[in-house]
């Protein structure tokens, strides 16, 4: 019985299946109800009690080598079973897997925002629904101002006057009224304004704006603080200019202008051979605004500035049409991706 049992042994160590049929008929014999396994523990009963436990002992060796073999030869047929089939080029290059990208408007938003925390400058944020106050009148808009017309902004339906921000200064109007002097703080953000979609124009678009408050701040500050962003932001070649300009909130105010940076300032169509590109407004914050957010104008004074994430982007990458940003086309967006 026990020579029975060691050939059975030895017999399974040899065994190798080249078919799964093989392995089917090994199964059978040796693990399947009628199987040598099956007949070996019916058998314990016969075998002398002495005898018994090293019966035992010797079955279930065979059991468990039986099962080793047929499970590992389970998982080489399962392994192999596609690669038998004809119709699958294992050659073929991989699919590749999708990653995510940044939007180029994030992108060029954390920019400009690492540019202005590296000179002190901290984030400021604030609703995009603003009461008529934040938004126009704490900024110094006389109250039949063209701004608030209904050209411009979306207003809400309520009591208080309510409309989705026209731009981020009523984030700065926020910071004014809850902090004190020294001020220093980016305010990005998502903006609203009444306008025919094209090219040119969005509903939508982001800005960064920025305030600076403290004594004796001065136009000679606004300056360098808007030439050192410049050449951070489109290298250490770009000049800067300011064109006198108008906003409600700042006196004086002025346009700023960048040096091309495609054509380095020969003219080219993107600055319409002008070899210049408008980034931003600027100024210095007229002291009635300070008054109106609790600053006392006579201690303090300071500047703010704001401009387009869209806009700068656009310079940035040479990007047309501004709807591109707002289709979500993935042969655009995947453009940016590793930025
Ligand atoms: N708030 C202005 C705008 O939305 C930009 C600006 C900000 C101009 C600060 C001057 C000073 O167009």
């Amino acid at each position: 019985m026990f020579d029975k049992i060691e050939d059975l042994i030895s017999e399974v160590s040899r065994f190798k299946a080249d078919t799964k049929d093989q392995l089917e008929e090994f199964r059978i014999r040796f693990l399947s109800k009628k199987g040598h396994l099956a007949e070996l523990f019916s058998e314990m009963k016969n075998v002398v009690p002495e005898q018994r436990k090293n019966f035992g002992l010797k079955v279930n060796e065979l059991k468990n080598k039986a099962e080793e073999k047929l499970q590992l030869y389970t998982e080489v047929f399962s392994e192999t079973e596609g690669v038998s089939d004809k119709s699958i080029d294992l050659t073929l290059p991989g699919e590749p897997m999708l990653s995510g990208s940044r939007h180029p408007v994030s992108i060029v938003r954390n920019k400009i925002v690492d540019i202005f925390n590296k000179i002190g400058y901290t984030v400021a944020e604030g609703p995009e629904i603003e009461d008529d106050w934040h938004n126009f009148t704490a900024l110094n808009f006389p109250p039949e101002h063209p701004a608030r017309d209904m050209q411009d902004t979306f207003f809400m339906d309520d009591e208080w006057g309510s409309a989705l921000r026209t731009h981020t200064s009523s984030v700065q109007v926020r910071v004014m009224q809850s902090s004190k002097p020294p001020i220093r703080v980016v305010a990005p953000g998502r903006v609203y304004r009444n306008e025919a979609i094209s090219a040119r124009a969005h509903c939508l678009f982001h800005q960064v704006e920025g305030l600076y408050i403290d004594e004796n701040v001065s136009f000679a500050d606004l300056k360098q603080t808007l030439l050192y962003f410049a050449k951070e932001m489109f290298g250490e070649q770009s000049v800067i200019r300011l064109r006198p300009s108008y906003f409600p909130f700042t006196e004086p105010s002025a346009e700023m202008d960048v040096s091309c940076n495609i054509c380095g300032g020969k003219g080219c169509n993107v600055c319409k051979y002008t070899g210049w590109l408008e980034i931003m407004g600027c100024g210095m914050v007229d002291p009635n605004v300070l008054e109106n957010c609790g600053i006392d104008s006579k201690k303090y004074s300071g500047f703010a500035f704001g401009m387009g994430v869209e806009r700068i982007a656009m310079l940035n990458y040479t990007i047309k049409d501004l709807r591109l940003y707002f289709e979500n086309d993935i042969r655009f967006l995947e453009q940016f991706r590793g930025q």
